[in-house]
C-alpha cells in the first residue's frame, strides 16, 4: 500500500487517528524488529525526518537515510532501478522529493510501500497529523479551520484531509497562489466536504475556530522571494487578523519564518498549537507504518 496522497487514505482516515491517539497514550505498537524504513530525501528536512526515524525506533525497528546526494541517485542512476534496487533491502521508503512525478515513478517500481514524506504537490503525513491535532484540541471535525497563505503542498493535503474528515475548511491566497485545481475537485467530490477557496483572509478567517498557515517561500522556491514577500504581504497572521476571529487556535506546519507568514506574538501566543502539532507526527506516522507495512 503507497501513501502518495492525502486521498490514499480515504479507506482509513478515522481508525489512522484513533490508532494514533491510542499509540501516543503508550498502547503496545505492533513489532517491527528486523523491518527497516529507508529516508529517500531529496530536500532538508527537521520534523518529518527526525519523527520517522524516531518512530522505526519505538516501532522496534530501523531507518536508513538515503541522501541523494551520497547515492547512485544523484549520478543519475535511474529511479526504475533505484527502486527495483531498494525494494529488496527495505521494508517501506518515505520519500521526500522535489517533484511529485518523482515519487510515482518510483512506487509505479517499487515492490514496498511507498509514502510521501513531502513533494511539491503533497505532504499527506503533515495533513494526518494536523487531522490528529483539530481531533485533539477540538473533540472532532466540526470545527471550521481557516488555511491563510500560499496555496501549497501542505494547503493541498490539508484540503484533502479536512475534506475526508468532513471538516469545513476555508482557504485564502492571494490571486495566482491558489491551491492545485485538480485536488480542489477531488476534494470537493467528496460528499462530507465544504470547501472554498478566496482572496481575502478576513473571508476565511471570520468564524474559524482554527488558523493555518505555511511559509510564503517553500523549498526550491527561493528565486521568487521578493516577489512572494509582495505577493503575501496581506496574509500574515498576526494579531489583527486573530481579533477577527473567537479566540482561534493557530496553526503552522513548521519550518516557520519568523516576520513573514506568521509574527512572533501569535507563534509564541497561548492560542498556538504548533509544538503539539510537531509531536503528532510522530504519533500519526507511528500508525502509518503500522498500517502500511507487510
Ligand atoms: N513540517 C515539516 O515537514 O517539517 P520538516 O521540513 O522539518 O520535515
Ligand atoms: N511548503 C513547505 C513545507 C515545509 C514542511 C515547503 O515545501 O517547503
Amino acid at each position: 500500500m503507497n501513501i502518495l496522497s492525502i486521498f490514499d487514505t480515504e479507506d482509513f482516515i478515522f481508525d489512522l487517528l484513533i490508532r494514533a491517539e491510542e499509540l501516543k497514550k503508550g498502547r503496545v505498537c505492533r513489532d517491527l524488529s528486523k523491518k527497516t524504513l529507508g529516508l529517500v530525501f531529496e530536500k532538508a528536512s527537521t520534523r518529518t525526518r527526525a519523527s520517522f526515524e524516531v518512530a522505526m525506533t519505538q516501532l522496534g525497528g530501523h531507518s536508513l537515510y538515503l541522501n541523494p546526494r551520497d547515492t547512485q541517485i544523484g549520478r543519475g542512476e535511474s529511479i526504475k532501478d533505484t527502486a527495483l534496487t531498494l525494494s529488496r533491502y527495505l521494508d517501506g521508503v518515505a520519500i521526500r522529493a522535489i517533484s511529485h512525478k518523482t515519487i510515482a515513478e518510483f512506487a509505479g517500481h517499487a515492490t514496498i510501500p511507498v509514502i510521501n514524506a513531502l513533494t511539491d504537490l503533497e505532504h499527506p503525513c503533515q495533513a494526518l497529523a494536523d487531522l490528529l491535532t483539530i481531533k485533539e484540541k477540538k473533540g472532532g471535525f466540526n470545527v471550521k479551520l481557516a488555511y491563510v497563505g500560499d496555496g501549497n503542498n501542505v494547503c493541498n493535503s490539508l484540503i484533502g484531509g479536512a475534506a475526508l474528515a468532513g471538516m469545513e475548511i476555508a482557504v485564502a491566497t492571494p490571486p495566482g497562489y491558489e491551491p492545485n485545481r485538480e485536488i480542489l475537485n477531488k476534494a470537493k467530490d467528496i460528499s462530507s466536504s465544504t470547501v472554498t477557496v478566496t482572496n481575502d483572509p478576513y473571508e476565511a478567517v471570520a468564524s474559524a475556530e482554527v488558523v493555518y498557515t505555511d511559509v510564503w517561500v517553500s523549498m526550491g522556491q527561493e528565486k521568487s522571494e521578493a516577489q512572494r514577500i509582495k505577493d503575501f504581504k496581506d496574509y500574515q497572521i498576526n494579531s489583527g487578523l486573530l481579533d477577527m476571529t473567537s479566540n482561534a487556535l493557530v496553526m503552522h506546519c513548521l519550518p516557520a519564518k519568523r516576520g513573514m507568514e506568521i509574527t512572533d506574538e501569535v507563534l509564541d501566543g497561548p492560542n498556538s498549537i504548533v509544538f503539539d502539532q510537531a509531536e503528532n507526527r510522530l504519533h500519526l506516522q507511528k500508525a502509518l507504518i503500522e498500517k502500511v507495512f507487510r
